[in-house]
């Protein structure tokens, strides 16, 4: 029994600047969505001005949670206190377990005046907010793309289609979807998404038509969708869009800033670590 997916809501989100003044539009973790548990926070970015990024984000620490940032154009320089380092470069995911802790700095570098990418925020259970930090980092070669009718190109970064095609991340945590999807005008994109998992998919570009509904979200819009075992999606436009689902954890969210934590005394923990180096 198939149970499609509609739009509850879509939303257009805020533009804001983070970092050293790094301009975004922060679609979760806004006055429109406080956050989609398991999801923290989502950021789109993108331009074609290079004074918008030129500083990034100078070094900040991260506790109790993972960052997930992929690249649709130019490429990002991260650099951590641990001495991990690296470039995403267009095409490329990096899904960072920060755990109980990392300082790393991200600075957007720009390719012929396009940057475009996205940072999710992803929660961790309790039992694994304190674990060891660690980098999953794939180049664009190495994410899976699978092809279907109409000119689809749906590229695998986790979970799984229904075609069989498997995502390159690992997280038995939330059991994460992450497909980045370039869709011609007129195509329609059906796969499932595991019942019982929070949903969104956010326009990039072009304009959609979600679920039975048809409900149309355009661009820059994300859509939270209500609970099913699939979706349909017909590109109204050229378009490029992302569907992203992930199992709630259902745990007391403490959060501020770069921390999120079960309790109150466990951000005091984080920020008190911090101050006294005990971050890697
Ligand atoms: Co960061």
């Amino acid at each position: 029994m198939t149970q499609l997916r509609e739009v509850k809501k879509w939303i257009r989100g805020q533009m804001t600047s983070d970092g050293a003044g790094v301009s975004l539009r922060r679609l979760i973790a806004s006055q429109e969505l406080d956050m989609l548990d398991p999801f923290l926070l989502f950021d789109a970015f993108g331009s074609s001005n290079p004074d918008d990024y030129i500083a990034g984000f100078p070094p900040h620490p991260h506790r109790g949670f993972e960052t997930v940032t992929y690249m649709l154009a130019g490429k990002m320089r991260h650099e951590d206190s641990a001495g991990n380092a690296g470039v995403i470069e267009t095409g490329g995911v990096q899904w960072m377990t920060a755990g109980r802790g990392i300082i790393h700095s991200e600075k957007p570098e720009q390719e012929e005046g396009l940057l475009a990418g996205f940072q999710l925020w992803v929660n961790l259970p309790a039992g694994q907010k304190m674990m060891a930090p660690r980098y999953q980092e794939k180049a664009a070669e190495d994410i899976a793309e699978e092809k279907r009718e109409g000119g689809l190109q749906i590229r695998v970064v986790a979970g799984q289609t229904r075609q069989g095609t498997k995502g390159v991340i690992d997280n038995s945590f939330v059991d994460p979807l992450y497909f980045v999807i370039n869709a011609p005008v007129g195509s329609v994109f059906e796969d499932n998404v595991p019942a019982g998992h929070n949903a969104f998919v956010y326009v990039a570009k072009g304009r959609v038509q979600i679920g039975d509904k048809a409900t149309a979200v355009p661009e820059n819009g994300l859509a939270v969708l209500t609970d099913g075992d699939s979706v349909s999606i017909k590109a109204e436009a050229d378009s490029v869009y992302i569907v992203v689902a992930g199992k709630p954890i259902n745990e007391p969210v403490e959060r501020a800033g770069p921390f999120v934590m079960n309790t109150r005394a466990e951000l005091e923990q984080a920020f008190d670590d911090y101050r006294n180096g005990r971050f890697a």
